[in-house]
Formats: structure tokens, C-alpha cells, sequence
């Protein structure tokens, strides 16, 4: 019983400030000698925002819209950032949460909502990661993107991505891998809807990963109170920054 609490739901570890889930903290060690080369790509989201939805778009492209090959080719170094609007994100982390064994028990939801409030759940405050990025991505070549565009028009947003990686594709294909990203594509795709890995880490029947894949759903689980403290708080934590989120479409 002793080694079961042990090794499921083990508590955050910080790291450099940020907290982690504990078998990530621990395996950083080699990361720090890390070097990117010229033709790297970065994906960088806060978790839920769309991580794997850009990943598959980005797959598909290299693969030029074909299913069968999983090699990647290379293109110059540039990062990809995919931000959700917080209170969608929230929603979505707290299901995470409950079906990730490697993660700590959530608690309530209302205990939940607080910690992400205040910048305790792994990988820290949704509001210093979606304002770091958006600084960064004046200076650098950071492609930022919004989840909520991609919902309202995913090939728009994919001929973004296209023109960011010097890319061009016939309309075809464009339009084969706007259907093969699409929600229902990729919750039915084993490759994208973690089913493979095993229950004692993920247990899709207590939440799927892909769960809902909506703008807007936070409004079913956030109560009148919540979301007058969850706003107010919020325009602290996000005053004097130029980033616009919409939180519905
Ligand atoms: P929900 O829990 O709101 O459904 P990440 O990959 O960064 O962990 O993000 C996961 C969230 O993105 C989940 O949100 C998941 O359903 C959603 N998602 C994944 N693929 C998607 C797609 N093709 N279209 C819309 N939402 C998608």
C-alpha cells in the first residue's frame, strides 16, 4: 500500500520555481545541456491549449497530408506557440488532472480553480506563460497562435503555419489535413488520443483526453461566484498586458 501512494499521484517538485509533475522534475537533468540545432522546431503551449492538435498539423505537414509516414523532415529554428483562453484551460486541466495518475489529486473543483489561480498546479501560472510567450514573440520568431482561431477557422490558421515554416502544399492536401486535425478525427485516431498508453497512467474512463474541444465549455462547470472572482483576479494578474483572449466564439 506504502509503495502505491508512493509512486501514484506523487506531490509537484518545484524546479527553478515552477512546479512539475515528479518523474518530469527528475528526468531535467539532461535537458539542461540541451542545445537546439538550426532546423529545430519548438512546440510551446501551457498544458491544455492545444499541444497535441498543432503537434498532429505540424506531423501531417512534414509529412505532406501523408498518413503512413511518421518521419518528420527538418526546417529552420522557430517556435510554434498555441494559447487557450485561461478559463477553458482551467476546465480542461482539472479533468486532466483527475484521469492522470502521475499528477496530484486535484481536489474539488473549486479547490482546483484556486491553485491555478495562484500559479500552483505543474508548470506554474497560465498568466506569466501566455505574456512571457507573447513578449517573446515580439522579438523573436515565434509563430503565436490562439486555440479559439483554429476552432473558428483551422485552415486559415494551418496556412499561417504554412507560410511560418516556409512550407507550401496543394489544396488538397491542405484540406485532407484540416479533416484528419479535425476533434472527431482525432479523438477516434489512436496515434493522437493517447489510448495507447496504459490505464495505470492515464484512465480514459474516468475523463478521455479528448474530451470536449470546445470554446467555451468552461461555462457548464464555472459558477455566477467563480467566475466574478475568476475575472477579477484575473484583470489583476493580466493589467497592462496587450494580449486579447476570447473566451467563447
Ligand atoms: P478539452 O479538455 O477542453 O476537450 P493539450 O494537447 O495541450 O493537452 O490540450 C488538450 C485539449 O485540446 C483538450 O481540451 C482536447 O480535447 C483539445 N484538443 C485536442 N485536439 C483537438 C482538436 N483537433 N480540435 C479541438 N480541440 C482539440
Amino acid at each position: 500500500m506504502e509503495l502505491i501512494q508512493d509512486t501514484l499521484r506523487p506531490p509537484l517538485e518545484y524546479v527553478k520555481g515552477v512546479p512539475l509533475i515528479k518523474y518530469f522534475a527528475e528526468t531535467l537533468g539532461p535537458l539542461e545541456s540541451f542545445r537546439a540545432r538550426p532546423d529545430d522546431l519548438l512546440i510551446s503551449t501551457y498544458p491544455k491549449s492545444g499541444t497535441t492538435w498543432v503537434s498532429q498539423i505540424l506531423d501531417m505537414i512534414y509529412q505532406d497530408g501523408d498518413l503512413d509516414k511518421c518521419h518528420r523532415a527538418p526546417i529552420y529554428i522557430r517556435v510554434v506557440y498555441v494559447a487557450r483562453n485561461a478559463k477553458d484551460v482551467v476546465v480542461s486541466y482539472y479533468h486532466f488532472y483527475r484521469m492522470t495518475k502521475v499528477l496530484p489529486d486535484p481536489g474539488t473543483w473549486d479547490s482546483f480553480l484556486e491553485k491555478f489561480m495562484a500559479g500552483e498546479v505543474s508548470y506554474g501560472s497560465w498568466y506569466q506563460h501566455v505574456q512571457e510567450w507573447w513578449e517573446l514573440s515580439r522579438t523573436h520568431p515565434v509563430l503565436y497562435l490562439f486555440y479559439e482561431d483554429m476552432k473558428e477557422n483551422p485552415k486559415r490558421e494551418i496556412r499561417k503555419i504554412l507560410e511560418f515554416v516556409g512550407r507550401s502544399l496543394p489544396e488538397n492536401t491542405l484540406d485532407f489535413i484540416v479533416q484528419h486535425t479535425s476533434f472527431k478525427e482525432m479523438k477516434k485516431n489512436p496515434m493522437t488520443n493517447y489510448s495507447t498508453l496504459p490505464k495505470e497512467f492515464m484512465d480514459h474512463s474516468i475523463s478521455p483526453f479528448m474530451r470536449r474541444g470546445m470554446a467555451g465549455d468552461w461555462k457548464t462547470t464555472f459558477t455566477v461566484a467563480q467566475n466574478e472572482r475568476f475575472d477579477e483576479d484575473y484583470a489583476e494578474k493580466m493589467a497592462g498586458c496587450s494580449l486579447s483572449f476570447r473566451s467563447q466564439l
